[in-house]
């Protein structure tokens, strides 16, 4: 047996062979930290900003008055946390400042689609939220930090709902098209790493935040769903048509969110339900956009889900023509997949299962699983063989100051090393892994419930889930940790 056999034919958990090879992440590697717009930036109403989604979602630790939004509404009773953010908009260079003190090689974050587009429709842009991106980018330059950038990460400006429906019009793509060319043009010079769409398979569990859409009684809520998709991937291969045009040494990657689903045990039963359930959460959304069709699956999918998709002409000549270059994902956890219901369920990224009676979970019962990122990184390797980054992953915790003004974060530590670790055995799988963004470097609103009091990052904010305190920012433990780990560029984790 060669020695590349032995060593797949030891347990995943068994280094490899008995030599002192040790596994290194790649020179060059992209070690730094991701965030969006709508949950750091604030400042909602200044330099001409529209308004979008998010900004209408109050805090609700429930969840269901953000995920699933009814109306666009405001309520002067209601806590509106994207409105503030962490004022970031305002204290960038401060925030920037700390991210190069770490030694941050990349920051991947978004383009407020309302700052530039306020109305989404527009044919002209806002001067104002372009040159914002400008001086922020050069920013990041000055501290030879590679902005990595989301085209759309929930931002969708609100006007595009009221009038179109959002994504369920085809006139969205017009919109996005529009503003893509846009935001590469005017930054061809600033940014090569860019990505559509953040996570396009959040459109079938959180589909008001993530792509703008609102339901009506009676809605089939699937066909919905998977026609704004449609149109989502055409809007996402437009803009890598043009991003060809404009700059060819353009990186254009695409992402989703890369939940590993297990069998709960080994009944083929739950083996089908596993494979199916992670097809339709996870793999439909980058075959399309990887392999540049929809996959051979989706037709019974469709079918027995009454889906029946408005394809016009060219369109599907169009995803096959504009493949991404490059993939990218956010793990946070994994689930199960039982045809048993009356099995305990676990909370979760976006999407929820069977809870795994092997591992542990966070505070608010995310189940933790490096292994399961090893093995989400093979996966999708062996499906694509396309470059992957890892733009997001991160620990949601209740961090507290001591009374040294100290906080002292050592479950992050754990939580990041044991991910790293599994990291470093995929590139010696032979994953091509070009990049690590963790998820909110500097506390952040949460995305699901709108709390700060969940909080990610290596940078303390003080502020509270009802928008009170000084913002003040305060190195955590972690912070230290994590500048060494760059420094070495992960030999030291
Ligand atoms: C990802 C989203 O799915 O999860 C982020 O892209 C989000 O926007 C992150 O913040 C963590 O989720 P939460 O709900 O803990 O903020």
């Amino acid at each position: 047996m060669s020695d590349y056999k032995a060593k797949f034919s030891k347990s995943a958990l068994e280094k490899g062979d008995a030599t002192d090879y040790k596994a290194q992440f790649p020179k060059g590697f992209l070690w730094g930290g991701a965030f969006a717009a709508h949950q750091f930036e604030g400042a909602y109403a200044q330099d001409g900003k529209g308004m979008c989604t998010p900004d209408y979602m109050p805090t609700d630790l429930s969840g269901e008055k953000r995920l699933m939004l009814k109306e666009l509404k405001l309520d002067a009773n209601e806590h509106y946390p994207s409105h503030v953010g962490i004022d970031h908009y305002n204290r960038y260079k401060d925030d920037i400042a700390l991210l190069a003190e770490m030694g941050f090689k990349s920051l991947r974050t978004s383009i407020h689609w309302a700052r530039i587009f306020p109305l989404g429709d527009e044919l002209e842009p806002n001067e104002a939220g372009l040159q914002h991106y400008d001086d922020y980018f050069d920013e990041l330059i000055k501290y030879g930090i590679e902005p990595v950038i989301t085209m759309s990460h929930y931002e969708t400006p609100v006007h595009l709902t009221e009038t179109y429906g959002s994504w369920e019009n085809r006139k969205l793509i017009e919109c996005f098209e529009r503003f893509a060319k846009t935001i590469l043009e005017r930054y061809k010079n600033k940014v090569k790493y860019w990505i559509t769409f953040n996570q396009m398979n959040d459109i079938t569990f959180i589909p008001s935040m993530a792509a703008g859409l609102i339901f009506k009684e009676g809605d089939n809520k699937y066909q919905k769903i998977y026609q704004a998709a449609h149109h989502r991937f055409v809007a996402s291969a437009l803009a890598i048509k043009a991003a060809r045009k404009i700059n060819p040494d353009f990186e254009m990657g695409m992402m989703v969110f890369a939940n590993p689903i297990y069998p709960y045990d080994a009944d083929p039963n739950n083996v089908l339900l596993a494979k199916s359930q992670e097809r339709e959460s996870v793999h439909f959304f980058s075959d399309v956009p990887l392999r540049g069709k929809y996959p051979a699956y989706a037709k019974r999918f469709f079918r027995e889900h009454d889906v029946k998709l408005a394809i016009e002409e060219g369109d599907l000549e169009l995803l096959e023509e504009n493949t991404a270059d490059y993939m990218t994902i956010s793990y946070y956890m994994s689930s199960c997949a039982s045809t048993n219901r009356g099995i305990q369920t676990t909370a979760g990224n976006v999407f929820t299962g069977v809870k795994n009676p092997h591992l542990e979970a966070s505070d608010w019962g995310w189940q933790i699983d490096p292994i399961g990122l090893r093995i989400t990184l093979n996966d999708l390797y062996d499906r694509y063989q396309k470059p992957i980054m890892i733009t997001e992953n991160g620990f949601g915790a209740v961090d507290k100051i001591d009374k040294n003004g100290k906080v002292n974060d050592d479950y992050r530590i754990s939580y990041l090393k044991a991910h790293l670790e599994q990291m470093k055995e995929a590139i010696d799988d032979g994953v091509e892994l070009i990049g690590y963004t963790m998820w909110g470097p500097i506390d952040i609103v949460s995305a699901s419930s709108g709390e700060m009091a969940k909080r990610y990052g290596f940078v303390y904010v003080d502020l509270d889930n009802e928008g009170n305190g000084t913002l003040e920012r305060t190195k955590k433990e972690s912070f230290y940790w994590y500048k060494d780990v760059i420094s070495t560029n992960g030999e030291e984790l």
